[in-house]
């Protein structure tokens, strides 16, 4: 039995890095708990306020903010965090040598349907600026030193690379992170497909004639058959992608509000393409790999096609 504690000494981790970790794994468990016991820890529901980006917050989209935000400012290794739930970055400790950011709660709208949702976050090495400054994260996600989420479905799992093999772990009963995938490989090609069809009309044209071969299936110029899942939280659906394979796509929009896709570079692309990078697929934005993107703002949206490298690769062949 490995545990995360024991593996992240096998892989050579500095011991500043393990404890950061173990600082967001400690909280993970205690968001991990209160999602367990759902109503009866009086989580679910409305907070009756918006985030920055002018979503209706959730109770457990607060929680886990406050939870993760304490966690890691009283964390010697952390000199500054962002998150989706705060307006700017905040400082932590002057010392720290590492900068977080996170998405505390993904999948908000599966919350109070019993459904998957999870934890995204990304380690990056702290800039010679001031704390608090967002040039602490105005890197590309190839930067990234650590990244990882956690998925609080019928098990608690934690997906994690520290820049070698994509691993997953599942929480026990006793608390402990153990290694039960020594590394997450997604095979080059698949039949699968994740998607918000509801969205088609909006897409670009390249995108509604890639989604159209996949649906004409073994009839169409694809010549076979794919099947569709989505589970409406990205954390479920990557998650879906490093277990069995297929691509997911949150593709550019010609919707002004969110002309560049929904999901945010910094603490839900980056880290998710790390991850899946570290397994074998690919993550693009479109024309570039999104690991590449050279951060403009702090909650910055971004196209996301990530996952079967063939799959991937054949998405930007009908894309110019
Ligand atoms: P969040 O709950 O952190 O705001 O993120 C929700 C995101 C992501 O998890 C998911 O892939 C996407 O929203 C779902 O979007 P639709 O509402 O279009 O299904
Ligand atoms: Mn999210
Ligand atoms: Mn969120």
């Amino acid at each position: 039995m490995q545990t995360v504690e024991l593996q992240l000494q096998s892989d050579q981790v500095s011991p500043e890095l393990r404890e950061l970790v173990l600082t967001l794994l400690s909280a993970s468990k205690t968001i991990a708990d209160k999602v367990r016991r759902g109503a009866l820890a009086g989580v679910l529901g409305s907070a009756a306020q918006q985030n920055v980006q002018g979503e209706t917050q959730k109770k457990l989209d607060v929680i886990a903010n406050d939870i993760l935000k304490q966690a890691l400012l009283a964390s010697a290794q952390v000199r500054a965090l962002a998150s989706e739930e705060e307006d700017n970055v905040v400082a932590a400790n002057a010392e720290g040598g590492y900068v977080v950011a996170f998405d505390p709660l993904d999948g908000s709208s599966n919350i109070d349907i019993n459904g998957q949702i999870g934890t995204i976050f990304t380690v990056y090495r702290a800039q010679d600026v001031a704390s608090d400054s967002p040039e602490q994260f105005a890197q590309p996600g190839s930067a990234q030193v650590c990244a990882g989420y956690v998925l609080y479905g019928p098990s608690t799992q934690l997906a994690l690379t520290t820049g070698g093999p994509s691993r997953l772990y599942t929480l026990d009963t006793d608390g402990q992170y153990v290694l039960t995938e020594a590394e997450l490989a997604i095979a080059p090609d698949c039949q699968e497909y994740s998607i918000n069809m509801s969205n088609q009309r909006h897409w670009a044209p390249d995108t509604q004639g890639y989604i159209q071969a996949l649906q004409a299936g073994s009839e169409g110029p694809r010549g076979k058959d794919f099947n569709m899942r989505w589970n409406g939280a990205m954390v479920g659906d990557v998650h879906r992608v490093l277990m069995r394979g297929g691509i997911f796509l949150y593709p550019a929009n010609t919707q002004s509000k969110i002309h560049n896709g929904k999901l945010r570079l910094l603490y839900e692309a980056n880290p998710m393409a790390m991850l899946v990078a570290h397994a074998g697929g690919k993550a693009i934005s479109g024309a570039q790999k999104i690991l590449d993107i050279q951060p403009e703002s702090l909650h910055q949206r971004v196209p996301v096609i990530l996952g079967a490298s063939n799959e991937v690769d054949e998405f930007s062949r009908q894309h110019h």
